[in-house]
Order: structure tokens, then C-alpha cells, then sequence
């Protein structure tokens, strides 16, 4: 049983299909396990309800944005956990919910456009690319990379536990979670 959980929230950001919501489901299932109280707030999730009716412009885009913040800043500062994963493109909003929580590690969830647009979870890209739709992150609009990541994940490069790990090891360090005694936990990143 953990005795005294402290809040925060992990922010991942990045392009679609950069692996937010697998890194997210990953670390739910892990903490979960290790019997973590976990909040997951994911950006397909978050726009069929707290969301509904927001567009993909840039003001609909921050409207979404500080909407979720409020709710994780709820959230954190009673003592869970919360995964926050959405596209989040631009900067200055990143920081200011940073600011605003304190509590808050910003994952920047990494993979090149071309990695993202080969995968193309959802069929998006495509859509994206023949005009279908537009505001899409990556093909007609700005993604912001974030200048000083707590945690960085290079999807490409790396498995799911390994960027999951990464973000594990920044929690153990800040001294949010206890060490989990994985051995890929414990190996990685200390080498
Ligand atoms: N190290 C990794 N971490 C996360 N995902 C990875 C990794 N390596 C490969 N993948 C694959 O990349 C894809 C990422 O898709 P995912 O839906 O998680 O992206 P997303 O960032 O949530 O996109 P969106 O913003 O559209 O919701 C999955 O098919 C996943 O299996
Ligand atoms: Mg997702």
C-alpha cells in the first residue's frame, strides 16, 4: 500500500502518433499495479465531453488546453497522479500550466513527422494530406518543440517500457513514487 501519495502531473506533449496515449496507458497500468491513485486525461477522450464542440484552431487549441490544465491542477493538488495526454502544440501555454500547477512534468513525447506520418494510427495523415482536414498539426499547423523538457522520449529510437521507464525514473527522482524494483526500472538510464 503506498502510504502518502503526493500529486503531479505529467504532461506529455507531441505530434499524433508520437506514442502519448501508449506511454500513458503503459504508465496507468504500471502505477496502477503498485496500487497509485491515477487520473488519465487524454485528448480523444477529453474532446467527446469536458471539450465537445472545441475546432482545431489556434484559440479552440488553448481553450482545450487550459480546460484540461484546470481539471489536472484539480486534481493534482488533491494527491493523484494525473497522465495528461494531448497534442498541446504551442509553448506558451505548456508554460503557463506549468506555472499554474507546479506540480508538473513536461514530457516531450518525440518522433519525427515522417516516423508519425508512416504509423498513422488513426488515418489521419492521409486525411491531413489530401485536405480532408485542415489544422493538423505537423502538415498545416505549428508545433512548438518544447525548448526544456523534464523528460524526453524518442519513440523512434526507443521501446514503450523504455519511454515509459524514462519517465518512471523521473518520478522515483523527484521523489513522487517510490522505487517500483523492476529490473528494466533499475537498469535504465543508470547505465
Ligand atoms: N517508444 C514508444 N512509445 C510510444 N509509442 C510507440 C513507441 N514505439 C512505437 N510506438 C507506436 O507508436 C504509435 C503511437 O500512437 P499513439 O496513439 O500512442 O499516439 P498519440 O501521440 O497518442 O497520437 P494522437 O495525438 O493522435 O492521439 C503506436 O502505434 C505505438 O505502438
Ligand atoms: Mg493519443
Amino acid at each position: 500500500m503506498v502510504e502518502k501519495q503526493r500529486g503531479v502531473t505529467i504532461w506529455l506533449t507531441g505530434l499524433s502518433g508520437a506514442g502519448k496515449t501508449t506511454i500513458c496507458q503503459f504508465l496507468d497500468t504500471k502505477l496502477r499495479s503498485h496500487e497509485y491513485q491515477i487520473e488519465v486525461l487524454d485528448g480523444d477522450v477529453v474532446r467527446q465531453n469536458l471539450s465537445k464542440g472545441l475546432t482545431f484552431s489556434k484559440e479552440d487549441r488553448n481553450e482545450n488546453i487550459r480546460r484540461i490544465g484546470f481539471v489536472a491542477h484539480l486534481l493534482t493538488r488533491n494527491n493523484i497522479i494525473v497522465l495528461v495526454s494531448v497534442i498541446s502544440p504551442y509553448r506558451v501555454i505548456r508554460e503557463e500550466l506549468k506555472a499554474q500547477i507546479g506540480d508538473f512534468i513536461e514530457v516531450y513525447v518525440n518522433a519525427p513527422l515522417e516516423v508519425c506520418e508512416q504509423r498513422d494510427v488513426k488515418g489521419l495523415y492521409k486525411k491531413a494530406r489530401v485536405g480532408e482536414i485542415t489544422n493538423f498539426t505537423g502538415i498545416d499547423n505549428l508545433y512548438e518543440i518544447p525548448l526544456n523538457p523534464d523528460v524526453e522520449c524518442k519513440t523512434d529510437q526507443e521501446s514503450i517500457a523504455e519511454s515509459a521507464n524514462k519517465i518512471l525514473n523521473k518520478l522515483e527522482e523527484l521523489g513522487y513514487i517510490n522505487p517500483l524494483l523492476l529490473p528494466q526500472f533499475h537498469n535504465y538510464s543508470r547505465i
